[in-house]
This record gives structure tokens, C-alpha cells and sequence, in this order.
């Protein structure tokens, strides 16, 4: 099967395994576990933060990012797209009893005159604005990143009203290797970012958030009450490392793949996509004249997997486990398909 499902489905390479397998490890929650600290410390300066966490998923490092910057009954500025918002289970109105004000958004990134022009009043009335969450890439978006300028305008807008942000970066990584920008460059523009081993970079668990000491020393208090304390959890630290340093550079080739496929999508009559949209790993593109399930099984029989993703549309994402003989595989299915 040729998944593209997802980034998420990746598994081990072989030498990613043996970097686990030798491993030292201690217990993490007594902070002694030497691969993880040697990687919240080695994380934490690429982004040019003062710390980070190391936390077992996407969603807690989002969640502890909204929890450390907000009291109950604050608002949160977020564009409508964000998985904060669609994908986390409404976790951040039950963990951090906060209220998400979704903006519209241009493929998940938002302008910053709307997030000005969200910022409420403050009175006795309204709810207290305090926080900006922003997402790059954007999922929902189909990958698409936010120009730095743009992150930037938004971040200042948050120093001009006194708000925090925070930046959801699952996929951050593919937004610097796609437009060049260093990835300390996107820890300027945000308070806390969360980024993702677990995605693109083919790493099989983790997540860290990083942001200031004081932040992340309320994180660890939070991950402990939600049972992501791990222990001995060095080995998936290993893999996270290993990762970062080698897996870093095949993004731009899972880029690439994605564009090819997007523009065999452009020449078929049975879809609908802007490929040109197309700036990370993640094809978003619609169907037309048959119901979505009925085209994902039709590539299903043919051995290829991906997913419905709202009204018509499906996600076609690439990964380190698709390489170029599979590419072509799809690339003939995507031209003989017909329903
Ligand atoms: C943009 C974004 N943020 C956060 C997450 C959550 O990551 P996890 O599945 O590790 O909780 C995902 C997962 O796909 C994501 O796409």
C-alpha cells in the first residue's frame, strides 16, 4: 500500500532504530534522563528559546502552549482552520477553560488587520483577549506557510495589546526548508511554538514546546497532571534527534513529489485543485462527479491510500516512506482514473 494518508504513518528507518536501541535513558520526570534533556537543550537553541518540553504529542505541546499563557474565561484568537480548533477534541475549552474565536483565514493564515480587529474592548463585559494562536504550515490550509513578514505583523500587533502568541509548528520544519527562513527566525515571532518529531520528519512519537524558562516550568507542571510525564523515555529523544539531523533535507523532496502530483490532479478533468497552492507536502484537491468515497476506493484497489478532508476534497500527503517509483505508481493511477 501507498500510503499517503498522512505524514504520521511513518515508521523507523533501520539506523533510526539503532539510535533508539542505544539510547542512555533515566527518569524524565526527575529530569535525569540525559537524551532528553540533551534534546530539549539542542531544540531549544535552534529555535532561539530558552527552554523547551518534551511531550508525547502535537496536541499536548498546543494545549500546554494555550494552558501557560491563559486563565479560565479568556479568549483566544485563532484562524478557523487550526487544528487547535477542528482537531484537538475542544481540549483547550476543557484543560485551560478558555474560548476559541475563529477567524476566516486565507488557506490558514491570517491577516493580521483581522486579528487586530478581533482584539476586544476591554470592559466589564467582553471577554478578555489574550492570546493569538498561529499554525505553520497549515494543515487545513494544505500546507501553506505564513510569509515571515506576515508572523512578524502579527507578533507585533500582540506586543502592541499585551497578548501572548503561539505558534502551533507540526510542520514547521516544512515551512523553513520550503521558504528558507531559519527556523530561530520563527521562534522571533511567537512566545511558544510546538513542533512535531512525530510528522514529516519521520520520527515515531514526540513533540516538544518551547518558550521561556517560566513557561516551560509551568508546561512541566501541566504535562504531569495530564500523564505525559514518561520516565524513561529516552529512546523516542533518540529518534527525535536522529530525525532533526537527517531527515531534515528530504523534506524539499516530499515538496517536490507533492507538486508533480498535484500537477497530474491540474491535468485530469475529474479533479479540481490550484496546484500552484501547492508549497509543502500536503495535496489538498477536490473531486468531481462521484461521491469522495467511492475515488478513495477506487485508488484504494490500486494500492493507493489517502483521505477524505471536508466537502469533496481529499488529502494526498508526502512522506519519507514515499519515494519516486511510488510517485510514478500514483501518477499512473491519477491518469487512467475515471468513475
Ligand atoms: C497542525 C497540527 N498540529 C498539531 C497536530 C497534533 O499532533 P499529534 O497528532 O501528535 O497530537 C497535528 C496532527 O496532525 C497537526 O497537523
Amino acid at each position: 500500500m501507498i500510503d499517503l494518508r498522512s505524514d504520521t504513518v511513518t515508521r523507523p528507518t533501520q539506523p533510526m532504530w539503532d539510535a533508539m536501541y542505544d539510547a542512555p535513558v533515566g527518569d524524565d520526570v526527575y529530569g535525569e534522563d540525559p537524551g532528553i534533556n540533551a534534546l530539549e537543550a539542542n531544540i531549544s537553541k535552534l529555535f532561539g528559546k530558552e527552554a523547551g518540553v518534551f511531550v508525547p504529542s502535537g496536541t499536548m505541546g498546543n494545549q500546554l502552549g494555550v494552558k501557560v499563557h491563559t486563565e479560565p474565561a479568556d479568549e483566544v484568537i485563532i484562524d478557523e482552520k487550526a487544528h487547535i480548533y477542528n482537531s484537538e477534541g475542544a481540549a483547550a475549552g476543557l484543560i485551560s477553560g478558555i474560548q476559541l474565536r475563529p477567524l476566516k483565514s486565507s488557506r490558514g493564515v491570517m491577516d493580521p488587520d483581522a486579528v487586530r480587529a478581533a482584539i476586544r474592548e476591554q470592559n466589564d463585559w467582553d471577554p478578555r483577549t489574550r492570546l493569538v494562536a498561529v499554525e505553520n504550515t497549515s494543515n487545513f490550509g494544505g500546507g501553506a506557510c505564513y510569509p515571515l513578514e506576515t508572523l512578524r505583523d502579527i507578533f507585533d500587533i500582540t506586543r502592541e495589546h499585551n497578548l501572548a502568541m503561539h505558534l502551533d509548528g507540526a510542520r514547521i520544519w516544512n515551512a523553513a526548508v520550503a521558504t528558507g527562513t531559519r527556523l530561530h527566525e520563527y521562534g522571533s515571532v511567537c512566545d511558544t511554538i510546538s513542533v512535531c518529531f512525530s510528522k514529516g520528519l519521520g520520527a515515531p512519537v514526540g513533540s516538544m514546546l518551547l518558550g521561556s524558562k517560566g513557561e516551560m516550568k509551568k508546561a512541566r507542571r501541566f504535562r504531569k497532571l495530564l500523564g505525559g510525564g514518561m520516565r524513561q523515555a529516552g529512546m523516542l529523544a533518540a529518534a527525535a534527534a536522529y530525525a532533526v539531523e537527517h531527515h531534515m533535507e528530504g523534506l524539499r523532496q516530499d515538496h517536490q513529489r507533492a507538486k508533480t502530483f498535484a500537477q497530474a490532479i491540474a491535468d485530469s478533468s475529474f479533479f479540481n485543485i490550484r496546484h500552484e497552492d501547492v508549497e509543502t507536502n500536503i495535496v489538498l484537491f477536490k473531486v468531481t462527479g462521484a461521491p469522495v468515497s467511492r475515488t478513495l476506493q477506487w485508488f484504494s484497489e490500486r494500492g493507493i491510500a489517502m483521505i477524505p478532508f471536508g466537502e469533496q476534497t481529499i488529502r494526498a500527503t508526502f512522506h519519507l516512506e514515499v519515494n519516486d517509483e511510488d510517485l510514478n505508481s500514483v501518477l499512473d493511477a491519477v491518469s487512467t482514473y475515471k468513475l
